[in-house]
């Protein structure tokens, strides 16, 4: 949620700007900005405009900016006043020496802002982030370096935020701190960068520092300093990204998330990587929590939002039936507020695609005061979930860049599975033949998911079908209603249609009232290994059907009992009725991604989203 890029170095600063702020583009695109200060005459000036880079992008090609080698850039989602560009960052003090962009919620701002204005201070904007740049001016000012100014204005703010500033008066350093919000430094030579991930200087530098809560990090050519907000020095985590510019890429496809779904076998195979044996047993090295605390664990709650928690869903009906541990799924914003029953013999696993989502964090923060034990599984490394959790398993997709998550969600499946094992591993739940014989399923996904990937033409071809469909439903049951969920949420965000998922069983109690003539009904079928469900699945769609739905059908490709009710029929590879989601969901994805295709609208980057939510 809004990207933040920094440079000091040799290269014209303009450049190295824009281009992060591209890559950082999913994160908002509500409008960008850019300040740089020039080098032949130390100058401080920006440019900022409403909506989103192409629009910065062009009025720079108008109205170029001096050559500079110091700058910092912008991409906004919006929180505190509309998108247009007064409340585009960056922002400046009152006498434009500073420059600052943010990320985050300041939420004492409304009391600093009357404090400012009480001084004489005018502000121009709506936004909170204004305020930060006249403190940040006040106290350069008075006498203190861009760094000490940074810590003494960390210091009065309260909320979430990274801050980048730069300061006329010395275009020798960027200036950046963070507080619950996500920054990372790409470290170069001669040259230095900062960004919101390291998207931002991934072809720069695949060097990177993590840095910690409540720190400011100064970036010159020669070097990176770390503080606390006191101004005692501190130290980052430094570390070597393990993809390079081409992940960050299209590759040839017309969307990101288009290319992300065909990786998924690549991405699946990579999450498998070195986490089991010859003898299919599981190797979790990255959890550190002991085998004697993961025996006497005796209840777990997943929580995370969106799909991440559609994954929560699924993995509940594994490990549960793996490990028989009780399971509670909860959406993140929701969990704190019920005052959970929490104990050290709790497990929380927060699911995270990006790692920042701030809903996520409060939840793993609240279960670490009750004294739980938390377990982060994501996909970002150096991210704040896994960093303040007791373990970790990422999920190594690879970035994701398009706003609605594919690979990270069959990949947080993946890694929902690993731990489900493992613990019946530890636990002795099941027998070691039972567990490889589940990791030889596993193994397999790759292929599996890529023979869905190859009726890619068949899906596209329903989305032609249904191009003009106002309203989409899915239906599943057990492991597929997360699937049906999962379905819907993919076509709200993309074609901006009504789409709803409903567990099969509960159509009767209601929802059935919605079926009508034409309506294009998804429905997931079960394998036929487990005979009650897929039966059952069945009848649901014969009721449908017979109420005039237009049924699509997602089935073992060999089951001859669903055809006659099939008005398209998507065959899917045999896989244990637990797995089926990883397979089941692929179709869904494909057939979202091209209906908004058709529809004109831009899949990476849907209007009023953001990749990572750092607020609540
Ligand atoms: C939907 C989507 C969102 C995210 C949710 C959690 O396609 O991407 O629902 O899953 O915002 O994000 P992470 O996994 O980064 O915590």
């Amino acid at each position: 949620m809004c990207g933040i890029v920094g440079y000091v170095g040799e290269q014209q600063a303009r450049d190295v700007v824009i281009e992060g702020l591209r890559r950082l583009e999913y994160r908002g695109y509500d409008s960008a900005g850019i300040a740089l200060i020039g080098t032949a005459d130390g100058v401080l000036s920006t440019d900022k405009r409403a909506g989103k880079l192409t629009n910065l992008e062009k009025a720079i090609e108008e109205h170029p900016l001096p050559p500079a080698t110091t700058g910092i850039g912008h991409t906004r989602w919006a929180t505190h006043g509309a998108p247009n560009d007064v409340n585009a960052h960056p922002h400046l003090g009152a006498h434009g020496r500073v420059a600052v962009v943010h990320n985050g919620i300041i939420e004492n701002f409304a009391r600093l802002r009357d404090e400012l204005e009480r001084a004489g201070h005018e502000l121009l904007s709506e936004t909170d982030t204004e305020i930060t740049a006249h403190l940040l001016e006040t106290e350069v000012e008075s006498g203190h370096d861009l760094t000490t100014a940074m810590q003494r204005t960390c210091r009065r703010l309260e909320g979430a935020f990274t801050l980048v500033a730069i300061d006329a008066e010395d275009p020798s350093r960027v200036v950046a701190a963070r507080r619950n919000s996500p920054l990372v430094v790409g470290i170069g030579e001669g040259e230095n960068f900062i960004g919101s991930d390291v998207a931002a200087f991934i072809e720069h530098t695949r060097e990177a520092l993590e840095l910690g809560q409540d720190q400011v990090v100064t970036i010159t050519r020669e070097g990176v300093a770390v503080t606390d907000f006191d101004g005692n020095e501190a130290e980052g985590r430094r570390y070597h990204v393990d993809w390079d510019l081409a992940a960050a890429e299209k590759g040839g496809f017309d969307w990101f998330m288009r290319k992300e779904i065909f990786e998924q076998p690549r991405a699946i195979a990579d999450a498998l990587l070195g986490r089991h044996d010859e003898d299919g047993q599981l190797q979790l090295d990255e959890v550190r929590i002991s085998d004697g605390e993961l025996r006497d664990i005796d209840k777990i709650i997943i929580v995370g939002c969106g799909t991440a928690n559609y994954a929560g869903l699924v993995a509940k009906y594994a490990i549960e039936h793996w490990t028989r541990i009780p399971c509670e799924v909860e959406l993140a914003h929701e969990f704190r507020y019920r005052d959970p029953i929490l104990t050290r013999n709790t497990l929380v696993v927060a699911i995270s695609q990006s790692g920042e989502t701030a809903d996520t964090l409060m939840a793993i923060r609240h279960a670490v005061t009750q004294r739980a034990k938390v377990l982060a599984i994501c996909n970002t490394n150096g991210s704040t979930i896994p960093r303040e959790s007791d373990a970790v398993i990422y999920t190594h997709a690879g970035p994701e860049i398009g706003v609605a998550s594919t690979k990270g969600f069959l990949t947080q499946l993946i890694a929902c599975y690993l731990l489900g094992l493992y613990l019946a591993q530890v636990r002795g739940n099941k027998y070691g033949d039972e567990i490889a014989a589940l990791v030889r399923e596993l193994a397999q996904m790759p292929d599996k998911v890529q023979a869905v990937l190859d009726q890619a033409e068949t899906i596209y071809g329903l989305a032609e079908r249904f191009q003009d469909a106002r309203s989409v439903l899915f239906l599943g049951r057990h492991a597929g209603f997360p699937v049906a969920l999962e379905g819907a949420l993919k076509l709200k965000e993309l074609a901006y249609i009504h789409a709803e998922g409903f567990a099969a069983g509960e159509l009767k109690h209601g929802p059935i009232a919605l079926i009508e003539e034409g309506l294009p009904v998804f429905c997931v079928v079960p394998p036929r290994g487990r005979d009650q469900l897929h039966d059952k699945m069945i009848s649901a769609i014969q009721e449908v059907r017979a109420r005039g739905a237009l049924t699509i059908v997602l089935a073992e490709e060999d089951d001859p009992e669903v055809a006659p009710y099939a008005d398209v029929l998507i065959g899917l590879p045999t896989v244990p009725t637990l797995l089926q989601p990883v397979v089941a969901t692929v179709p869904l994805q494909l057939f979202a991604c091209e209906l908004a295709t058709r529809m004109g609208h831009d899949v990476d980057q849907p209007r009023n989203l953001a990749k990572s939510v750092t607020v609540e």
